[in-house]
């Protein structure tokens, strides 16, 4: 097995008061014990948004605070390097693990992904990096109406032209250049005002250049009052996938496409099935159930019409939600919600444990709800720091932990070794005339740390 990698960064806002290492505490250690009291020493678990912004506020809201943060991957950062689509460098200012399992007949078969396996994939993040998505289909389906399906869809219909200036890496690239897809729907339980995407996403894939939206009118016929209703951003959502179905379609002047592609949102579709090729080898169609809804609003439920739909496609990607997964037995966990049972961050059960991020409250939201959600806990953590309430007595930290990690057989991955790793991925992306390639095999990240 390769050596796993850890990293683990270390910020304090003062020099920190060092222990020695060894068995025997030095002379002196009540004297030490006094002035680690007053300077908390706090472990952050992932260096997502989440554990990086937390760490950012208990640093600038406590003079003394010492923040070690730990990722269990080689590279930091969690879903802003592995997750936000390479085209969207500007939010890349952002421990989701599992995605949900469909649950149907068929899931296995080759052309059926996870649309997180397909994300990690064009990311580089190492354990999808062997994905080799078959793109030799002229439909791709999506399973899930959220951010993650249209960025998905985006990337799988954007012009290489136009990718090959991002981060994307370059094995994805290659494979897209070659892709046939030329059509994508992107299909959910309920309808229009259910969708979990936002406004800037939808306006970006009716900009696609080269693309072209299909969407029924029909779809939107009965929503009219509904609309009306709607919360201002919502409104203001509904709006345009209204005015973009109505609109006849128009050949686009600055496309350059020979085969126009297109994407499609399908509603109140749920899977029941994959529809396998005659010898079995791969996925060629999904049986649909036809829904209908009960209630109008958010949360309205979709219940089965008894109608069915078979959607012919060579590529079935399911983007029905990230989830959590439970960190350690010793950590309360809820698995179905996918989060650590916590009462504004503070984990319930375990006093002197907290979460934020998407393990505290679900896979939603974007960077700035992580970083507003974990600044609430830096705060909480804070109060209860003040109040006297949290487990008192000197951290040992990385000091007991770097010998633990080694005993395991990790190779620790330092804050310098990264600094490392950064500048290769900068020096290597000049060489092609991009702001970065990243690296996506571990074993090359290793020789270039060289030997420990
Ligand atoms: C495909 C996709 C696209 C997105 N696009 C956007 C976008 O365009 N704009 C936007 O604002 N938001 C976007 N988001 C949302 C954004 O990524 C999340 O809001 C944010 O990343 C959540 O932060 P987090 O720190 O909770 O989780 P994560 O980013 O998942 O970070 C968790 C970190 O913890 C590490 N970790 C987990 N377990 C352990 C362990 N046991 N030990 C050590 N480390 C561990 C993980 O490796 C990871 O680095 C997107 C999300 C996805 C999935
Ligand atoms: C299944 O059929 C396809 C052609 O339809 C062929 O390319 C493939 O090799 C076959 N696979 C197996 C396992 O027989
Ligand atoms: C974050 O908090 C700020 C200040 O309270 C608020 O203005 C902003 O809308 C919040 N952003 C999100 C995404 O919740």
């Amino acid at each position: 097995m390769a050596p796993r990698g850890w990293g683990c960064w270390r910020w304090a806002a003062r020099p920190r008061a060092r222990l020695l290492p060894g068995a025997a505490f030095p002379l002196g250690f009540r004297q030490l014990l006094s002035t680690l009291e007053l300077a908390p020493h706090i472990c952050v678990v992932g260096s997502g948004p989440a554990g990086f912004y937390t760490a950012q506020h208990l640093l600038k809201h406590h003079p003394r605070a010492q923040v070690d943060i730990y990722e269990k991957q080689l590279v930091p950062f969690g879903l802003v390097r592995f997750g936000v689509a390479p085209d969207h460098p500007e939010v890349k200012s952002y421990g989701a693990e599992d995605h949900n399992i469909l649950g149907i007949p068929g899931e296995e078969l080759p052309g059926v992904i996870s649309a997180r396996d397909f994300v990690g994939w064009y990311n580089g993040l190492p354990e999808n990096r062997k994905l080799a998505p078959n793109l030799n289909c002229d439909t791709a389906l999506i399973l899930g109406q959220g951010n993650v399906a249209l960025d998905v869809a985006r990337i799988l219909l954007t012009p290489t032209e136009l990718l090959e200036k991002t981060d994307i890496t370059a094995e994805a690239l290659k494979v897209l250049k070659q892709s046939q897809v030329k059509r994508v729907w992107i299909v959910g339980r309920r309808g229009p005002l259910q969708v979990a995407f936002t406004i800037k996403e939808l306006r970006e894939m009716i900009n696609l250049p080269g693309s072209q939206p299909l969407l029924d009118p029909a779809d939107f016929s009965s929503l009219e009052e509904s609309i009306k209703e709607a919360s201002r951003p919502r409104k203001r959502l509904l709006e345009l996938l209204v005015r973009t179905a109505r609109k006849p379609p128009e050949p686009k002047a600055d496309s350059k496409v020979t085969t126009p592609r297109a994407w499609g949102l399908r509603f109140l579709r749920s899977p029941q099935e994959m529809l396998p090729s005659p010898n079995g080898s791969r996925v060629v169609g999904i049986r649909l159930a036809v829904m209908r809804l009960e209630g109008s609003d958010e949360n309205a439920q979709a219940v089965p019409t008894g109608e069915m739909e078979d959607v012919p496609c060579g590529l079935v990607l399911s983007s029905v939600g990230y989830k959590s997964r439970s960190i350690d037995p010793t950590v309360p966990f809820d698995p179905k919600l996918g989060v650590i049972p916590n009462s504004e961050g503070r984990v319930l059960g375990a006093p002197g444990l907290y979460c934020s991020g998407w393990v505290k409250r679900g896979p939603t939201g974007v960077i700035a709800t992580t970083m507003n959600d974990s600044f609430l806990t830096g705060q909480a953590l804070l109060q209860d720091l003040e109040a006297g309430v949290l487990p008192l007595g000197p951290k040992l930290g990385y000091s007991v932990i770097e010998p633990l990690l080694k005993n395991r057989g990790v190779q620790p991955v330092s804050f310098k070794d990264w600094e490392k790793l950064d500048a290769e991925e900068v020096a290597q992306g000049q060489a092609v005339g991009k702001p970065r390639e990243k690296l996506v095999d571990p074993q090359q990240m290793l020789q270039i740390l060289g030997p420990k």
